[in-house]
C-alpha cells in the first residue's frame, strides 16, 4: 500500500538483506518512524510492545525473529529458545504460532551453517504470501461491498463499518477486513467506512483512520458505543472486522468489542462478515469461548490514554479517579451463529465446520488428527 503516495510495506529486510525494518506502530498517526531490528531481543521487543501488532503481522515479524536469532547462534538449542520466547509475546493471534511451525518444518533438517539463510528464505515467502492472500480477500470480498450496493437503494455510497485495525498495517499488505474496501475503492465503487475508535488502545482511531486516510478512503470515526445506534438507524450496510484466531466451526475470535457489534447486527439484519487469511484458522479448536487463550493486557491501557496536545506534544493522561481498578481483556470471542460469512483467500463460506472444509479439504484428516481422531468422526459429530 502506499504512504505519502510512496509504496511501503509493514515489514522489509534493511539493505544488507540482515536487518529487519518495521513501522513502529505506536508512534502512528502523529509520525511515521521506522526501526530497525537487529536482534531476537529486537523483535520480542516489538511484538510485546505492539511497535508491530495485527495477526498475520504478528506471525511473519516472528519468523524474521527467528531468522535474526541464528544469524547470531544456528544450535538446536538457540532454535527452541528463539522460539519459545516468541510463542510467549503475544497469546491470541493463532498466526504467531502458525509462522514458527512453518519456519521449524523449513529449518528442521537443515544443516546448521544453512540454517541462516534458509530462514531468511522461508520468512520472506511467509511475507509474500500473506500479501498475496490477503489481496485475494480483497477480491472475494469486494463481491459482498458490490451486493450491498446492488441490494440498497436511494444512498450513493456503500457504509461499511469496521473494528480496530484490520488494514494493511496488521497484515503484511493489502490487510484482512480492509482488502475488500481497498480494492472496491480501485475499482471506483463508492463508499465510506465508519471506524470504530477501539478503546482502550483505540487502533481504529489511530491506525485504521491513518491508513484510509492516506489512500483517501472518506471514512468516519466513530466512539465504540455509536455502531448499535448507527446499525438501527439504518445508515450501516455491512460490518467488516478481522480474526485473530478463527475455530474450525467458526467461532471468531477478535479485538474486544467485535462481539457486541455481531450482536447489534444480528438485531438490526446487517451482514456481519470475517475476513481471514488460513493461517488465522486454529483447525485444533472448536469452541473459541472455551479454547481460546484472551490476552490480559496492562490495565494503564485502559486508565490512561495517549494523544497530542495543542502543542504538538505527544502525551499519556490519565482518564480515572486515581485508585480505581481497570481491567483489560484485549479480545473477545464471537460465535460462529453470528457471523454472516467468512471471507477468506479461497473464497466466501459460511461460518461452520461445512464452510471451512469445504474451502480447505485438505484440512479435514489434520485437524481429525490434531483433536486425536479420524476425520470422519469429527464431521460425523457436527
Ligand atoms: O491487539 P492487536 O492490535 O494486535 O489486535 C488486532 C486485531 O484484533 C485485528 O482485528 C486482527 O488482528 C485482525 S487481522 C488483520
Amino acid at each position: 500500500m502506499r504512504v505519502r503516495g510512496a509504496a511501503c510495506r509493514t515489514i522489509w529486510l534493511g539493505a544488507g538483506g540482515l536487518d529487519v525494518e518495521i513501522i513502529d506502530q505506536t508512534r502512528l498517526p502523529h509520525a511515521f518512524v521506522t526501526r530497525t531490528l537487529r536482534s531476537l531481543d529486537d523483535a520480542l521487543d516489538a511484538i510485546r510492545s505492539m511497535r508491530v501488532r495485527g495477526a498475520p503481522l504478528i506471525g511473519v515479524t516472528a519468523a524474521y525473529g527467528l531468522c535474526l536469532a541464528l544469524r547470531a547462534d544456528a544450535s538446536d538449542a538457540a532454535l527452541d529458545a528463539a522460539c519459545r520466547a516468541l510463542l510467549a509475546t503475544r497469546p491470541t493471534a493463532v498466526n504467531l504460532r502458525w509462522a514458527l511451525e512453518a519456519m521449524r518444518a523449513a529449518l528442521r533438517d537443515a544443516p546448521q551453517p544453512a540454517r541462516a539463510a534458509l530462514a531468511y528464505a522461508r520468512a520472506a515467502q511467509l511475507a509474500d504470501e500473506d500479501a498475496a492472500a490477503c489481496r485475494a480477500i480483497g477480491e472475494h470480498g469486494v463481491a459482498l461491498i458490490e451486493a450491498a450496493r446492488a441490494g440498497r437503494s436511494g444512498r450513493e455510497r456503500v457504509h461499511v463499518l469496521t473494528h480496530c485495525n484490520a488494514g494493511w498495517l496488521a497484515a503484511v499488505d493489502w490487510g484482512t477486513a480492509l482488502a475488500p474496501v481497498y480494492v472496491a475503492h480501485e475499482r471506483g465503487i463508492p463508499l465510506h467506512v465508519y471506524v470504530d475508535e477501539t478503546r482502550p488502545r483505540n487502533q481504529g482511531a489511530s491506525l485504521t483512520a491513518w491508513e484510509l486516510l492516506e489512500h483517501g478512503v472518506p471514512h468516519t470515526v466513530i466512539a465504540d458505543n455509536a455502531g448499535g445506534h448507527l446499525m438501527r438507524t439504518g445508515a450501516v450496510d455491512l460490518c467488516l472486522v478481522g480474526s485473530d484466531r478463527t475455530t474450525a466451526r467458526g467461532d471468531v475470535c477478535n479485538k474486544i468489542g467485535t462481539y457486541l457489534k455481531a450482536l447489534a447486527a444480528r438485531d438490526n439484519g446487517v451482514p456481519f462478515y470475517v475476513a481471514l487469511p488460513h493461517s488465522s484458522i486454529d483447525w485444533a479448536l472448536e469452541d473459541g469461548l472455551a479454547e481460546i487463550p484472551i490476552e490480559a493486557r496492562d490495565a494503564r491501557e485502559v486508565s490512561h490514554v495517549w494523544g497530542r496536545d495543542a502543542e504538538g506534544q505527544v502525551r499519556e493522561v490519565a482518564l480515572l479517579p486515581e485508585g480505581s481498578p481497570a481491567a483489560n481483556p484485549a479480545f473477545d470471542v464471537t460465535p460462529a451463529r453470528l457471523v454472516t460469512a467468512l471471507v477468506t483467500e479461497r473464497g466466501v463460506c459460511d461460518a461452520s465446520r461445512e464452510g471451512l472444509f469445504g474451502l480447505y479439504p485438505e484440512r479435514s484428516s489434520q485437524a481429525g488428527r490434531a483433536r486425536g481422531e479420524d476425520a470422519a468422526s469429527a464431521s460425523a459429530r457436527t
